[in-house]
C-alpha cells in the first residue's frame, strides 16, 4: 500500500502525517510505504520545520531525515491513496488528476474538516500533531480492512 500525505509546504503538516502513519503501520508490521509532498515549491529539498521535528520527537517519532518535495502528476498514478490537509491542497491536487480514477484517490485527511496551517502560529503544532495522530489511527484501521 502506498499512501501520500500532502500539504502546502511539505515542512509542517504532511511530514508529521508521513511520520505518524509510517510509525503506526510499522508498529503493526504492515508493509506500507508512506510519503509526503507539498503543492508549493518554496521549500523543495528543505528539512521539516524544527517545530514539527520537536513535537514528533516528544512523541517518539523521528521525522528529521525527511526532505521536502513538490507533488508531481506521476504521484497521482503512483500512490493508492492521497490525503490532503485542507481545501486549498485539495483543489491544487485535484487539478493534477488526469482521470476520474486519480481524482477519487484524493481525500481530505479529516473528512469534513481541515488540519490548520501552523506555520505562523507556534501554539498550533501540538494540537495539529494530536489531530493528525488521531486521524492516522482511524485511517490505519480503515485501510487495513
Ligand atoms: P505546511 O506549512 O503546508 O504544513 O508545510 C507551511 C509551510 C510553509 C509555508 C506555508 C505553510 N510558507 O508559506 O512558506
Amino acid at each position: 500500500m502506498k499512501i501520500l500525505m500532502v500539504c502546502l509546504g511539505n515542512i509542517c503538516r504532511s511530514p508529521l502525517a508521513e511520520g505518524i502513519l509510517q510509525h503506526l503501520a510499522n508498529e503493526q508490521g504492515l508493509d506500507w510505504q508512506v510519503d509526503s509532498a507539498g503543492t508549493g515549491n518554496y521549500h523543495i529539498g528543505g528539512k521539516p520545520d524544527p517545530r514539527s521535528v520537536k513535537v514528533a520527537k516528544q512523541h517518539g517519532i523521528d521525522i528529521s531525515r525527511q526532505r521536502a518535495r513538490q507533488i508531481t502528476r506521476e504521484d497521482l498514478s503512483d500512490f493508492d491513496h492521497i490525503y490532503v490537509m485542507d481545501k486549498s491542497n485539495y483543489k491544487n491536487v485535484v487539478a493534477l488528476a488526469s482521470s476520474a480514477d486519480e481524482k477519487e484517490k484524493i481525500k481530505l485527511l479529516i473528512t469534513g474538516d481541515v488540519v490548520p496551517d501552523p506555520y505562523y502560529d507556534d501554539a498550533l503544532f501540538e494540537p495539529v500533531f494530536d489531530m493528525i495522530y488521531a486521524e492516522c489511527g482511524k485511517l490505519l484501521t480503515f485501510l487495513k480492512k
